[in-house]
């Protein structure tokens, strides 16, 4: 069957085709159904509520039981520190058994949140599945967070306890974590029970007394844990990704439909078959890492690679080429921003003459939009398909892509082309109208959303209601807008919200505004997304001083960008800012970002009719060009 009959199979009888997919998950009693409407009248509901499954049973020890447990399931490349490991199935459910006896001997059990704040370690992947296997509930920090971000999430998860390494590693520079967690808890309302501290030795850390637990030795007399069924919408995670406030939004992932999609868009979207390598380079803090370097291809009995290394300097920008020939991958996935540092170094391509890259099937590339210049330059270098595909944290998998394992659709560059199978995909206008093809809209998908998507936002149902549903009711609204073409295949054009998306990491502007404001000499501010040939967007702070500060500019910029940068992480990248009057603004007083956006980017401006005073373009005009905005070209 081709990719039509598919979605149109899925169409005429949804449930059909998700029971039909269930049947590859092994479940401790059987769901009787995929989809139970929760009866508001809005289309929402759960998937697989009935059924009992357990997350780490799926994932690893079946695959031990079929007899595959001497396949690799984990490698650990790690160029930063030298290290490959590999892990094989068997090995994994031994680890992860004692890691998760070790915490359910300290009192961890079904429902309580655990947070693991780790860099790209397996450790990482043992600890999110421990959680699985007792039914407790991850939540996964980004090492690129500072102190103040892991504080936020932790007074909203509530975690019993907090697995953490003792330090990440950057190129050319070594992040111990210890200090932030403190930071953290310093700052937080809630304390975790216990800690618990991978000590790596590149900067091994003093434990807090009394707080602190040994990875090591708080596991060696820990009897194995066996894995306990949870219901089908019991939480399996909760991600915490940017919205348009300093709060992040919590998103929910239920267990059975987390299962369910996952493993099947291994085979239909990413082409492989169990027993073959996987590699998404991504991070495990981000929900790449969690779907495909942690879940889906363990789920699917994959091999998976743990990179811990960047796409140029560590060593060199032939590093991607290196890990695909090396560990035979077959389906590789990262981001575009990726592709662009290594032609940037690298722009004839010529460090992959040293390497065998016959056994790579397919380039998949999301998590930003996909411009063709990066994808046109990825097709002639690795000569195979470039699969552009497009999802968010809250779907938690693609939305729409080329489903190379049911059929390779024709790529359209610039389109992450058509919609899986579980998304009716809506082009609507402001008020909710579908609008003809070829016509730009905002993006809603009719509801209910397919399994394996956000049933809510942890502790934030009001939230997740106002966030995603109510501007367009019976529809998800994804905050992105674009257009759908006669083909059917959809154009990811832009955000409708204050998102940003900074080398493939979701940012949220508010935000780094809500910690501008509590710099003593700022009065006012605004943060938008600048346009960047590297990282696709760059934040850039505007600054209205306090009346009477007469500080140097260079001085004050200098501070906020530190503030930023202690407060979110240094993966927020800000480091533009300028100091002006006054803000354009409307004349009911709301801030005109997106005109600042093209007045930076050096695009025609047309002014808005609704401005205040537009002179006031002028002196943003004079205040961008003292630091080199519009960038030339
Ligand atoms: N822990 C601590 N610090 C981190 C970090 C982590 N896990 N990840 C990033 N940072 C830091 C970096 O060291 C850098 O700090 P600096 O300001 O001191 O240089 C800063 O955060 C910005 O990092 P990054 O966005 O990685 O930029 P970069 O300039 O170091 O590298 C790229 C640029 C393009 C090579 C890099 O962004 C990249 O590999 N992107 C791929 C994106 C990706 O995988 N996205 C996931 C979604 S699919
Ligand atoms: P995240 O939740 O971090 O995965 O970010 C999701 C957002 O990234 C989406 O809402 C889009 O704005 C953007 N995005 C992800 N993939 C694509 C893509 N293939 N094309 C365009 N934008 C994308």
């Amino acid at each position: 069957m081709g990719y039509r009959e598919i979605y149109e199979g899925w169409k005429a009888d949804p449930e059909g085709f998700w029971m039909q997919a269930a049947e590859a998950i092994d479940w401790d009693r059987a769901p009787t159904r995929a989809f139970t409407d929760d009866g508001t009248g809005h289309g929402t509901g759960e998937w697989f509520a009935d059924g009992l499954v357990n997350t780490c049973w799926n994932a690893v020890d079946r695959h031990v039981e079929a007899g595959r447990g001497g396949q690799v399931a984990l490698i650990h490349d790690s160029p930063v520190t030298g290290v490959i490991q590999k892990i094989t199935y068997a090995e994994l459910r031994n680890r992860v058994a004692r890691l998760a006896g070790a915490l359910r001997a300290q009192g961890i059990g079904k429902g309580d949140r655990v947070i693991i704040y780790m860099p790209m370690v397996p450790q990482a992947i043992e600890a999110m599945l421990a959680c699985g296997r007792l039914g407790a509930i991850h939540s996964v920090v980004f090492g690129g967070f500072a102190s103040h971000e892991l504080a936020v999430r932790i007074d909203d998860a509530r975690p019993k306890a907090i697995i953490a390494a003792s330090c990440g590693i950057e190129p050319g520079r070594i992040v111990p974590y210890k200090p932030l967690l403190d930071g953290a808890l310093a700052q937080a309302r809630h304390a975790p029970d216990f800690c618990v501290m991978l000590q790596r030795d590149e900067h091994p850390a003093d434990p807090a007394p009394g707080r602190d637990l040994d990875w090591y030795e708080f596991q060696h007399e820990a009897a194995p844990a066996e894995c306990v069924p949870v219901e089908g919408n019991h939480p399996a995670y909760i991600l915490y990704t940017s919205g348009t406030t300093g709060q992040p939004k919590g998103v929910v992932r239920h267990t059975g439909g987390h299962l369910v999609a996952l493993n099947w868009s291994m085979k239909n979207h990413y082409g492989v078959d169990p027993g073959e390598v996987f590699w998404a380079a991504s991070d495990v803090g981000w929900v790449v890492g969690h779907s495909y370097i942690a879940y889906a291809p363990l789920i699917h009995g994959n091999t998976s690679v743990v990179f811990e290394g960047k796409p140029v300097g560590t060593p060199d920008p032939g590093t991607f080429w290196r890990v695909i020939s090396q560990h035979n991958v077959r389906s590789f996935f990262t981001a575009p921003t990726a592709f662009r540092a290594i032609k940037r170094e690298d722009p004839k391509g010529e460090y992959k003459a040293k390497y065998d890259l016959s056994c790579l099937r397919a380039l998949y590339l999301a998590g930003e939009r996909a411009d063709p210049d990066t994808v046109n330059w990825a097709a002639d270098l690795l000569g195979v398909p470039v699969i552009d595909h497009w999802w968010q944290t809250e779907t938690g998998w693609p939305i729409a892509g080329n489903p190379l394992g049911i059929e390779a659709l024709p790529v359209k560059v610039g389109s992450p082309s058509v919609p899986m199978p579980g998304y009716d995909v809506r082009i609507l206008d402001e008020a909710g109208h579908e609008v003809p093809d070829g016509t730009l809209g905002a993006i809603a998908i009719r509801l209910p959303l397919p399994p394996g998507t956000l049933p809510t936002l942890w502790n934030a149902e009001d939230r997740f209601r106002r966030a995603y549903l109510d501007h367009f009711p019976g529809h998800y609204e994804t905050g992105d807008a674009g257009m759908k073409d006669t083909d059917g295949y959809l154009w990811i054009m832009a955000r409708t919200d204050d998102v940003i998306n900074v080398a493939g990491h979701r940012l949220s502007t508010g935000a780094m505004e809500e910690v501008l404001a509590n710099h003593p000499d700022v009065a006012e501010c605004a943060v938008i997304g600048v346009a960047d040939e590297l990282k696709g967007q760059l934040p850039m702070g505007f600054l209205c001083l306090t009346k009477g500060v007469n500080r140097p500019e260079e001085e004050i910029v200098a501070e906020c960008v530190k503030m930023v940068r202690d407060e979110i992480g240094p993966v927020a990248a800000f480091r533009l800012a300028v100091v002006v009057d006054r803000l354009p603004k409307t004349r009911s007083g709301k801030i005109l970002r997106a005109t600042m956006v093209k007045v930076a980017d050096g695009e025609e401006v047309k002014v808005p009719a609704t401005i205040d005073d537009p002179a006031i373009l002028d002196e943003i005009r004079a205040a961008l060009s003292r630091i080199g905005y519009p960038k030339a070209g």
